[in-house]
């Protein structure tokens, strides 16, 4: 679209930055920001042919192939993002990382009735790439955001935690641990640059219809089944809340919102 049409709505003008976005819950901020008059969006993903198609539907999207355990890559978008549109208002932090070969194992252990047994043959390379995706991609993108958004003096970042920060899942230590430190640097980056203008909060989902959980064997989706609340929540009702989160009517919110359709509280 011509860059000087003028578009309205709530992110009427805004410019934002959607990590993940080639898929799931990324993509759905991605199209809700874009629906909602965002001057301009960005779409980056390691999937980056993913990210240009889920940018090809909505206006003023662009989309880049980012890799968040990139540090230099990371901070060289985010830096981008500036020179092309001047500022970034909004950074929806959704790019993260399953462990498809856990999940696998934890379910077979519950078709076959016995109890799970993973910690003591879980290898390094499995640890460190779910930790390095979520937690140092974490770091990265908050350290990259905070960068460009403090002399300006404003901006809001989003990051999609877990609700298995909260009710770590048995056979799944590397995930819980990586979104439970994603909680904890989330909340002290924004209780530092709170006085910077900058505000940071964090949605911890429970299970949601995405491609991660399109990786999870059915007979562990089961086992998430509960009477009282629908199996998974749809991507698009997890954006909605993370664009809550990023808009003017949350000005005065500081917080971790689990998202996970009352299954427990925290
Ligand atoms: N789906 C769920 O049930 C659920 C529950 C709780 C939390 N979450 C969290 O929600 C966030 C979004 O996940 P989703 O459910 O939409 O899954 P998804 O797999 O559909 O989307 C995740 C996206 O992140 C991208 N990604 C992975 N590694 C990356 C990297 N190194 N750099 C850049 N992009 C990378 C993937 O390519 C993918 O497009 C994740 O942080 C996930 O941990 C999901």
């Amino acid at each position: 679209m011509a860059s000087e049409e003028v578009r309205t709505g709530r992110f009427a003008d805004r410019v934002a930055m959607v990590t993940g976005a080639a898929s799931g819950i990324g993509a759905a901020v991605a199209r809700q920001l874009a629906a909602e008059g965002a001057r301009a969006v960005v779409l980056a993903d390691v999937n980056g042919d993913g990210a240009a198609a889920v940018a090809e539907g909505p206006p003023a999207s662009r989309a880049l192939a980012l890799d968040v355990t990139d540090a230099a890559g990371v901070d060289s978008a985010v830096q981008d993002v500036l020179h092309r549109y001047g500022r970034l208002d909004i950074l929806v932090h959704a790019a993260g990382a399953d462990d498809p070969e856990a999940k696998q194992r934890i379910a077979d252990a519950a078709v076959e009735g016995r109890p799970v047994e993973l910690t003591d043959s879980l290898d390094d390379a499995s640890w460190r790439r779910v930790v390095r995706v979520n937690l140092d991609g974490t770091f990265h993108v908050l350290r990259a955001a905070v960068r460009v958004m403090r002399p300006r003096g404003a901006g809001a970042i989003v990051v999609i935690g877990s609700s298995s920060a909260f009710d770590a899942p048995v056979g799944y230590p590397h995930y819980a641990a990586s979104k439970a430190g994603v909680h904890a640097l989330a909340q002290a980056v924004a209780k530092e640059v709170i006085a910077s203008g900058i505000r940071v909060n964090l949605v911890a989902p429970g299970p949601t219809d995405t491609g991660m959980a399109a990786r999870t064997p059915e007979a562990l989706r089961s086992t998430f089944a509960d009477p009282r609340v629908r199996p998974y929540a749809t991507p698009e009702e997890i954006s909605e809340i993370a664009l809550f989160l990023a808009s003017d009517a949350a000005a005065n919110l500081g917080a971790v919102l689990l998202a996970n359709g009352g299954r427990f509280t925290a």
